[in-house]
């Protein structure tokens, strides 16, 4: 039984680059299922940091296959920028290392000036999207009108699909959103460079995965954002417009769930979020600011500061139900030495009711109420621990409480962010 999950279990930046870079070492090979270049991964490795966007996370190990698989979308700007940075430092000596589907679909100029207009029309509504163009890419794809990999990196297809596609986006740009539509020709023409670099990667997802299940190979499925963020189960409509939960490993990336034999959710020791929308557990006080300086919580796409709070047993115990969690991974644990007293948000009282579950609707969400556990916190500094009976006696009360609460194990626990900051507590494969 050879897939691992790993995906986010909040809202995002939970520390899975930093994961999944790490159990890389142990599989054959890692696939991205969903997302695009709103993420951001970030790997620190001899101290040296390198943030990913689209490439997964684990490229920095040469002999590890890396797929991006079909439920990704793709800027093709954004992925050759990548490539050459990543190759010139020295990674991604043989090309044949890195695979993209053809079945994914393709960012183009037009999805990320709409994604911008719309955001700046909404004003103080706005979802705070990373404007990269991510929800416009995939309202395409499901309204059958999107430019897949296979599409763009034949000159003639590519053209006769932007010749029915743009008339229709430019009259959108140009008459609701108050934008400059696109020169078809200018379009077309910048786009060539991009199809004949990306030609080099093109594969059949599926089939090449098959293969590797066939060759009793393990393989290391990448989420990008969060539970949280999932179109059908985070906070909609403050959400990304792709499924973040377990099940689009499968659709995602064209191996179907039988060959996922562990799931693990990311969850960082308290929580953050960028972007507008619900968060229950935020502080918006000192202590809120202490954790963002501590942890450095700063967009690795945007530098957006993030929004910091306690963690939150409710949302954990959504993602663990939704994504059918075997294990959670925590990191930044060495965040919260020396914060004081730690509080943990075990329930909300809505109206007067204690609930343990997520209401739907916004309005209900932003009216929860966080009802708190208080614990005991640990001011020694623990990065440099590597033995799980080392670690100071209240972090292991505050991860027995948490375990117990959620009734589920902890499988890795992140105490920096270096790669061997880390301790496995179980097999991934
Ligand atoms: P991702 O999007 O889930 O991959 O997470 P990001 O890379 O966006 O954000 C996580 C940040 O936390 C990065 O700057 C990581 O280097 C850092 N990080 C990951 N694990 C730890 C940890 O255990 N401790 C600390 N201090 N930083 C960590
Ligand atoms: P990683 O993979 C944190 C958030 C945006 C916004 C919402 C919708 O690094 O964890 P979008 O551009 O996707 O339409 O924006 O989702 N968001 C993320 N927040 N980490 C991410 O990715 C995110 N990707 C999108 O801030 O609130
Ligand atoms: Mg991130």
């Amino acid at each position: 039984m050879p897939g691992l999950v790993i995906l986010g279990a909040q809202w995002g930046d939970e520390g899975k680059g930093k994961i999944v870079d790490l159990l890389t070492e142990q599989s054959d090979g890692v696939v991205r299922f969903q997302g695009g270049n709103n993420a951001g991964h970030t790997l620190v490795v001899k101290g040296e940091k390198t943030i990913l966007h689209l490439l997964p996370s684990g490229i920095l190990h040469p002999k590890k296959f890396c797929l991006i698989g079909n439920g990704v979308v793709l800027d093709p700007a954004v992925f050759v920028d990548e490539i050459q940075k990543i190759k010139a430092r020295g990674y991604l000596k043989n090309d044949k290392q890195l695979k993209i589907s053809d079945r994914l679909h393709i960012i183009l100029p037009y999805h990320k000036l709409i994604d911008q207009l719309r955001e700046q029309a909404k004003g103080d509504n706005k979802i705070g999207t990373t404007g990269r163009g991510i929800g416009p890419c995939y309202e395409d794809k499901v309204a059958r009108r999107g430019i897949r990999l296979a599409d763009y990196i034949s000159p003639d297809l590519f053209r006769r699909r932007l010749e029915e596609i743009l008339p229709e986006k430019n009259l959108y740009i140009e008459r609701v959103l108050g934008g400059r539509g696109f020169d078809l020709e200018e379009l077309y023409q910048e786009s060539l460079a991009h199809a004949r670099i990306l030609k080099n990667y093109v594969e059949d997802g599926s089939l090449f995965l098959d293969s590797q299940i066939k060759k009793k190979k393990n393989i290391l499925f990448e989420g990008a954002q969060g539970t949280s963020l999932d179109v059908d189960y985070g906070t909609y409509p403050f959400v990304t417009s792709s499924n973040t939960s377990a099940a689009a490993a499968s659709t995602g990336s064209g191996l179907g769930p039988k060959h996922i034999h562990q799931i693990w959710g990311v969850t960082k020791a308290y929580s953050t979020r960028v972007g507008s929308g619900p968060f229950p557990s935020e502080l918006n006080d000192e202590k809120g600011q202490l954790l963002r300086d501590k942890g450095g919580e700063y967009g690795s796409t945007t530098g957006r500061p993030r929004r910091c709070g306690w963690l939150d047993l409710v949302i954990l115990a959504h993602a663990i139900r939704v994504n059918s969690l075997t294990g959670l991974a925590i990191t930044k644990l060495d965040v919260l030495a020396g914060v004081g007293r730690i509080k943990v948000c075990t329930a909300y009282k809505l109206r007067g009711k204690i609930i343990k579950s997520l209401p739907a609707t916004v309005e209900e969400l932003n009216a929860c109420v966080p009802v708190y556990k208080e614990l005991k916190g640990w001011n020694e500094p623990i990065s440099a621990l590597r033995s799980f009976s080392k670690l100071p006696s209240s972090l292991k009360d505050y991860l027995k409480f948490i375990s117990d609460q959620l009734e589920i194990p902890f499988t890795l626990i992140s105490l920096g962010p270096g790669r061997e900051e880390s301790l496995l507590l179980k097999k991934p494969f």
